[in-house]
């Protein structure tokens, strides 16, 4: 099945980034919003990174007219009835995920693609809640979208081969290179780096090295753009702490639950980068 119009539930950080990418590839797209205010914010977010690419020669101020025209704000359900994918892209949270799914499959026609954008929530799950569970997959886009060179495709337990091999077709159409990963906590990107940092923070409990030595090994040892306990101030550790507690609610893998270290950098509001602590401290960001 070919696709031309596009989806995306949710216009914060992710939903703004995917709007872009496929507006830039040639997708005309409808983002979703539940309020004016996000609408605005995200909308307005992606005209600043148009507005940047034109200013640094990557794009022609025509080009950015094209692009922006493709996409339509919208704050009605209904105006996503006539997609043939759509992407859903609001807060890690099952129980909301399902209700935007359970929606979408009574409003959109039989051929429309459900995506998710989860980090590590189950696919499955919500495939499960709608009545076309072999047209449901994961689309886990890395942030930033625009930039990002890949796209970690999830194969719920009930996506059929046609809707994997449309998904992949569409996701190379977006210049991503694709991973394909089955529907297991935190698929390959989030297991593998929720392990790295999980890893970390015990070195640093057990006053093995310091933090700087730590994310030293992974930048100058293994060529990492950064180590694993900035990033992890760099993302939110408020973030990190809500995904390592999903992951390990679906598997119960002890390397997967958040450290001591962590939860008690949250209890007390060291967030990382936002709040000016975390394993670091920053100076304040004017
Ligand atoms: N932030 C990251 O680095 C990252 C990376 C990969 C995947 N993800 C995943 O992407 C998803 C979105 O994350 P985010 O960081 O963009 O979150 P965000 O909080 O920045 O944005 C979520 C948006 O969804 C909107 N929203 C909530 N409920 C809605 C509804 N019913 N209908 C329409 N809009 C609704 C909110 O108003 C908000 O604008 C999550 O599943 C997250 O795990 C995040």
């Amino acid at each position: 099945m070919g696709i031309k119009k596009v989806g995306v539930v949710g216009g914060g950080f992710m939903g703004s980034g995917i709007v872009q990418v496929c507006a830039q590839s040639g997708y005309e797209v409808v983002l979703l919003a539940r309020r004016e205010q996000s609408l605005n914010k995200g909308i307005a977010t992606i005209e600043y990174y148009l507005s940047r690419d034109v200013e640094k020669g990557r794009i022609s101020q025509q080009d950015k007219d094209l692009i922006r025209a493709r996409i339509k704000g919208s704050l009605t359900q209904e105006d996503l009835n006539d997609r043939d994918l759509i992407i859903e892209a609001i807060p890690e949270d099952t129980e909301r995920k399902k209700k935007v799914f359970v929606e979408l499959d009574r409003i959109c026609p039989g051929h429309t693609i459900l995506c998710s954008n989860t980090s590590c929530l189950s696919v499955t799950e919500l495939a499960r809640a709608t009545n076309r569970s072999d047209k449901v997959i994961g689309t886990h886009f890395l942030s930033p979208v625009p930039p990002s060179k890949l796209l970690e495709i999830v194969k719920a337990d009930t996506t059929s081969e046609e809707t994997l091999a449309t998904v992949k077709k569409f996701g190379r159409s977006l210049g991503k290179e694709i991973l394909v990963a089955k529907d297991t906590p935190g698929f390959i990107f989030n297991y593998l780096l929720i392990a790295l940092t999980r890893a970390a923070e015990h070195l640093l409990e057990d006053g093995v090295a310091s933090a700087e030595d730590i994310d030293k090994s992974m930048t100058l040892g293994l060529g990492h753009p950064i180590g694993p306990l900035a990033l992890a101030d760099f993302n939110g550790l408020d973030v990190g702490y809500m995904v390592s507690c999903a992951m390990y609610e679906r598997s119960k893998n002890p390397c997967l639950a958040p450290s001591a270290t962590l939860k008690e950098l949250v209890d007390s509001g060291r967030l990382g980068r936002k709040t000016g602590e975390g394993f670091y401290k920053y100076k304040k960001e004017k």
